[in-house]
């Protein structure tokens, strides 16, 4: 899942908010059915080795004093995940190599390293753990664009091997999209838009997401994105409604009903849309189809869940 909006919009608190590192006000989140915001603080603890973080500034993640072995065997041993120190050691020289360092960098300290091998170790240290869900907020914005491609393509590669869920954050759409099956489209802290990637790109609904598309297919080029939304900032001379939508300032086809706050609602295969402008006539194909179209989507889900109950039912046996 890819989730894009500008700077401020608040993509890093939802991310926090789904690892409970930050306590949302209301709502709630779910990892495997499990209620994050009832769990205690062992339990949480536990939990949390099958979420993960890859944060914007990768040398945040790494402790300037510990060498880069030191960083990949530190969780290990915490949430002790093997059983032997031997076992947390062979672990950390696959994982080096899977991330595509090598044995050298494991005595280095991060200073010693770039910022694309950083977020390798980062990467390693974090898949030490299991992890069944990653949160990769802007894992590779800090990154020279020419080692950019190469994180993103790990990342691609290492989800495939292990299966894991990825809430990949960015305010670039054509990453994200590209990055993602499904991307979610923030506004001021609002889902605008959410469905399968491809859609939401190649036929975006929602004002603010068109906005979004039409600056990157007509400038398409690197910071003409961030001048763009400025200059339209300084636009909106409505101010905003705080019980309505939150694109109304900014939004060209705003009319007096917006002042009503939009609900997400399916179109097709989905595709959903907040904005009162997308009328029901144009709302085709069923709930059904997407449950259905979804259900084909939690399969290898279904999969691995089917393989650990059984081989937890072989061992209790
Ligand atoms: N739903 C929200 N309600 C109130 N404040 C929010 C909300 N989401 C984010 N913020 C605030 O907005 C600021 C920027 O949010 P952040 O998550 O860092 O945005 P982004 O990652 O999209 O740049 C933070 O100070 C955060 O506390
Ligand atoms: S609800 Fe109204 S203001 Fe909001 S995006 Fe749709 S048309 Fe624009
Ligand atoms: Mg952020």
């Amino acid at each position: 899942m890819g989730l894009v909006g500008e700077s401020g919009c608040g993509k890093s608190t939802l991310g926090r908010m789904m690892l409970r590192l930050l306590e949302p006000t209301e709502g709630k989140v779910y990892l495997d059915r499990v209620d994050l915001m009832a769990l205690g603080l062992g339990e949480l603890q536990r939990t949390r080795s099958k979420m993960q973080i890859i944060f914007q500034h990768p040398e945040s993640a790494l402790n300037p004093r510990m060498k880069i072995y030191e960083s990949i065997m530190e969780p290990m041993q915490i949430q002790q995940v093997y059983n032997s120190r031997r076992e947390e050691r062979k672990k950390a020289y696959e994982l080096i190599d899977l991330v595509g360092l090598n044995k050298e960098h494991l005595n280095r300290y991060p200073h010693e390293l770039s910022g694309g091998q950083i977020q390798r170790a980062v990467l390693a240290r974090i898949l030490s753990l299991k992890p069944c869900f990653i949160v990769a907020d802007e894992p590779t914005s800090m990154l020279d664009v020419s080692v950019q491609a190469q994180v993103l393509n790990l990342l691609k590669d290492i989800q495939k091997m292990f299966n894991i869920a990825y809430l990949f954050i960015s305010h670039d759409l054509e990453v994200v999209c590209w990055m993602s099956d499904r991307t979610a489209i923030m506004y001021k802290g609002d889902i605008v838009e959410i469905g399968p990637s491809k859609t939401v790109y190649d036929n975006p609904r929602h004002p603010y997401t068109r906005m979004l598309v039409k600056a990157f297919s007509q400038l398409g080029q690197e910071n003409k994105y961030g001048t763009m939304l400025k200059d339209d900032y300084k636009k909106g001379t409505v101010p905003d409604h705080a019980s309505g939508c939150s694109f109304y300032s900014r939004c060209p086809q705003a009319s007096m009903g917006c002042e009503k706050k939009p609900e997400l609602r399916h179109i097709k295969e989905g595709h959903f849309v907040a904005c009162h402008e997308i009328k029901d006539e144009q709302f085709r194909g069923t709930y059904e189809e997407d449950i259905l179209r979804r259900a084909a989507d939690f399969r290898p889900f279904l999969e691995r869940y089917l393989d650990e109950y059984l081989e937890e039912a072989v061992k209790n046996d």
